[in-house]
C-alpha cells in the first residue's frame, strides 16, 4: 500500500470518527434543548443548573455541527481525492486552530488582568441579582456546584437587588447553615465561603495538568489533521500537472 493511499484510508477514518462525534453531540444538544435535560440530569446532577440554560445545548448543537460538516468534508475529500473538499477542510480547521491559538495567547497575557477584567463585569451584575432571572441563575448554578459566594465573598451582595428584596438577607451559599435558617450578616462572616473566583481558580490550578493536556491533544489532533489535508492536496496537485 502506498504513502498516498495510507494517508488517504487515514483521512477517511478519522473524518469518520469527527462525523459520528458531531453527530452525537449534536443529537444529545438537540435532546436536551427539547427535553429540559431530564436525561443529563440523571447522568451529571450537579450540571442540571447549566444544562438548562438554552445556550449550553445551543452550544453543542453548533460546535456538533460544525464537526458533521469537517468530517463530511474530510471524508468526502479524501474518498473522492476533490482538491476543493479538501482546501475547505484545510480552511475550516485552520480557521479554529487559529482563533485557538489566539484565544489561548490572550489568556495568557492576560491572566494577569482577568480577575480586574472579570470582577468589572461581575460586581455591578451582581447588584441585579435576584432581578434578572437568567443571571441569577447562572450565580445560582455556580455558586451551588462551587460551594462558593459572590465573586470575592459575601460582601458583593450588599446593597444587591436580592440583599434588599429579602429583608437584608445573603443567598442561602453564603452561609454554612442548615437548609432554612436565614443567612444574615452575621453567619456569612463566620461562615467564610470562598469566593467563586478563587475557588475556580485554584481548581483550574489544581488540574492544570488536565487542562494543559486536553488543550495539547486537541491541538495535536488538529495539526495532524492539517498535515493531512496538505499532503493528500500536494500529491493530488501534482498528479494533476
Ligand atoms: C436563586 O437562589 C435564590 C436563593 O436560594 C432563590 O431565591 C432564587 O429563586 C434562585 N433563582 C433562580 C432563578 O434560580
Ligand atoms: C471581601 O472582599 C473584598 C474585596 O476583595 C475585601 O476588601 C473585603 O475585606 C472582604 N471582606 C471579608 C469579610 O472577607
Amino acid at each position: 500500500m502506498g504513502c498516498f493511499t495510507f494517508a488517504k484510508c487515514v483521512m477517511v477514518v478519522v473524518s469518520l470518527l469527527i462525523f459520528v462525534a458531531g453527530a452525537s453531540m449534536v443529537a444529545i444538544g438537540t435532546w436536551v434543548h427539547i427535553d429540559g435535560g431530564s436525561f443529563i440530569k440523571i447522568l451529571v446532577p450537579f450540571m442540571t443548573n447549566y444544562i438548562r440554560h438554552a445556550n449550553v445545548p445551543v452550544f453543542f448543537i453548533c460546535l456538533g455541527s460544525v464537526m458533521v460538516l469537517l468530517g463530511i468534508l474530510g471524508c468526502c475529500g479524501a474518498k473522492k481525492e476533490s482538491k476543493f473538499l479538501l482546501i475547505m477542510f484545510f480552511s475550516i480547521i485552520m480557521i479554529i486552530f487559529i482563533s485557538e491559538v489566539a484565544a489561548g495567547v490572550i489568556i495568557l497575557v492576560y491572566s494577569r488582568d482577568a480577575k480586574d477584567f472579570l470582577s468589572s463585569w461581575a460586581l455591578p451584575g451582581l447588584m441585579t441579582y435576584g432581578k434578572e432571572e437568567v443571571f441569577t441563575d447562572l450565580w445560582n448554578s455556580t455558586m451551588i456546584s462551587f460551594r462558593c459566594c459572590g465573586f470575592n465573598n459575601y460582601t458583593d451582595f450588599s446593597e444587591s437587588y436580592f440583599y434588599e428584596q429579602n429583608g437584608l438577607l445573603y443567598p442561602p451559599t453564603c452561609c454554612r447553615t442548615p437548609a432554612g435558617y436565614p443567612c444574615v450578616e452575621e453567619t456569612a462572616l463566620f461562615s467564610h465561603v470562598v469566593g467563586c473566583y478563587k475557588k475556580i481558580v485554584s481548581l483550574v490550578q489544581r488540574n492544570i495538568i488536565l487542562v494543559s493536556a486536553i488543550a495539547i491533544g486537541i491541538a495535536g489532533i488538529e495539526m495532524a489533521a492539517i498535515a493531512m489535508a496538505i499532503y493528500l492536496y500536494c500529491y493530488l496537485d501534482d498528479k494533476a500537472t
